[in-house]
């Protein structure tokens, strides 16, 4: 067996001087047993310290949607960078991103660009309460949003691990963030009783990603809208994980509901720092300079990151096969999970998006559809799981509430060792009774 020295070396060396060895505590790995420290990554695969070759389905939390070191995103950088790595001012490549990004979604009429996801999610919120003029925001539970204060109450991916809770989160935030659970409009219209007239938006995934993989049940979204418009908030796509990942025109695109403010992060800077957000013109128009809301950001729309959005968008859009082809890819994988799950008994719904495939640990007919439900994710065995597929050479997410995110490096060949080293993970903790 590969001694993993170097590893834990770094490992050591990391916790005497990251924050807890890490810049975002999930990659600690603590629900699965410790991190993995990366040496290298090309297309689907990634190198550890010890030079282990691993099948990646982390693909950073969904912004490789081309893999790793993909040519169009790395060659040439240093032609982007001489021209120029930050202006401090409005620049055309800036302004055609955003006429770009606006081609492929209508509903962003006005366009800011940002640093991270949580920024942009968070300037939205802003916005939207300058629009309005109210306080109160509507949230569901399980959902991501970034790592501002009103994003963390009950919120998923790492935020919800164990032992993680609202410390420094002021008090107040909390009368201000009603939180409801994802795919019931009972709840949320009991919620809009007491709090719809103090709402200045409801902010929601169209498609989660965040409690494992949760489809909007019919009429869900199209119930946002209609709520919203009714009780005068604003309804926010938080699409950092969708845009692009499920089409061009993100999630949106597809579902025939209209936001009024679009987030977006991931995907859009191809693995480089670039977000985000926009809407509605007479909504946008309360950002300052037009108007008395304030935000920007010093690195926001810098010009290597959005020279590397162009790029990421020719690629996509020169190849109108990518998306299906990746779609396929995720049938396949899918499919092979369903049949290894099926052949050992075990009733775990697989759900299946485009280029994301999940299943919980959970016994069940149908895949769950609320973070109650994901929470009843048998974590233990996710953390079996996920030591054992690395040990077939295949890297997981390191948490149950995370998806596995293919790229368009991944292979059928991929997708097929991923099936086997499922089956025979899956055999294993059968055998010993842990599923
Ligand atoms: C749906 C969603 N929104 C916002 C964020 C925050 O993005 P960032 O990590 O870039 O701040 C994430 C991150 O995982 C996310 O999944």
């Amino acid at each position: 067996m590969l001694e993993l020295t170097r590893s834990a070396d770094l490992w050591r060396r990391a916790a005497s001087v990251l924050a807890g060895g890490v810049d975002s505590p999930v990659r600690a790995g603590k629900p699965v047993g410790g991190p993995i420290i990366v040496r290298e990554a090309a297309g689907a695969y990634v190198v550890d310290a010890d030079g282990r070759r691993l099948l990646d389905y982390l693909m950073a939390y969904g912004p490789l949607l081309l893999g790793h070191a993909h040519p169009a995103l790395t060659r040439g950088l240093d032609e982007a960078a001489a021209r120029g790595t930050l202006y401090g001012c409005t620049h055309e490549d800036e302004v055609r991103l955003a006429e770009r990004l606006r081609a492929h979604m209508p509903s962003l009429e006005r366009i800011r660009f940002t640093n991270s996801g949580t920024e942009s999610v968070m300037s939205a919120i802003r916005v939207a309460r300058g629009f309005t003029g109210r306080e109160a925001i509507l949230r569901f539970a399980g959902n991501y949003h970034g790592h501002f204060d009103q994003a963390l109450l009950d919120a998923g991916a790492s935020a919800g691990a164990a032992g993680v809770g609202p410390s420094g989160i002021p008090q107040g935030v909390a009368r201000d963030t009603i939180v409801c659970r994802y795919n019931d409009l009972d709840g949320l219209d009991a919620a809009l009783c007491e709090h719809g007239p103090r709402l200045a938006a409801i902010v929601v995934e169209p498609v989660v990603g965040n409690m494992g993989l949760v489809h909007p049940l019919p009429g869900f979204l199209e119930g946002l809208r209609d709520r919203t418009q009714r009780c005068g908030a604003l309804l926010i796509f938080d699409e950092v994980i969708t845009a692009f990942r499920l089409g061009l025109g993100g999630a949106q695109g597809r579902c025939g509901v209209t936001p009024d403010l679009t987030t977006l992060g991931k995907v859009l800077g191809g693995g480089y720092p670039l977000a985000a957000f926009g809407g509605r013109a007479d909504v946008m128009r309360v950002l300052a300079p037009e108007g008395t809301v304030f935000q920007g950001g010093t690195l926001s729309g810098n010009p290597f990151c959005v020279a590397l959005a162009h790029r990421l968008l020719d690629v996509l859009e020169g190849d109108p096969e990518l998306l299906p082809r990746m779609r396929a890819l995720g049938e396949r994988l899918a499919a092979g999970l369903r049949e290894v799950l099926d052949e050992l008994e075990l009733r775990y719904p697989v759900v299946h998006d485009e280029s994301i495939v999940d299943f919980m640990f959970r016994v069940a007919d149908r895949p769950h559809r609320d973070y109650d439900e994901a929470r009843e994710g048998d974590g233990a065995a996710y953390g079996v799981f996920y030591r054992e597929m690395l040990s077939e050479g295949v890297l997981l997410a390191p948490s149950q509430n995370e998806v596995m995110f293919l790229s368009s490096a991944h292979t059928a060949d991929d997708v097929d060792l991923t099936v086997r080293a499922a089956r025979a993970a899956l055999s294993r903790m059968r055998a010993r009774g842990e599923v």
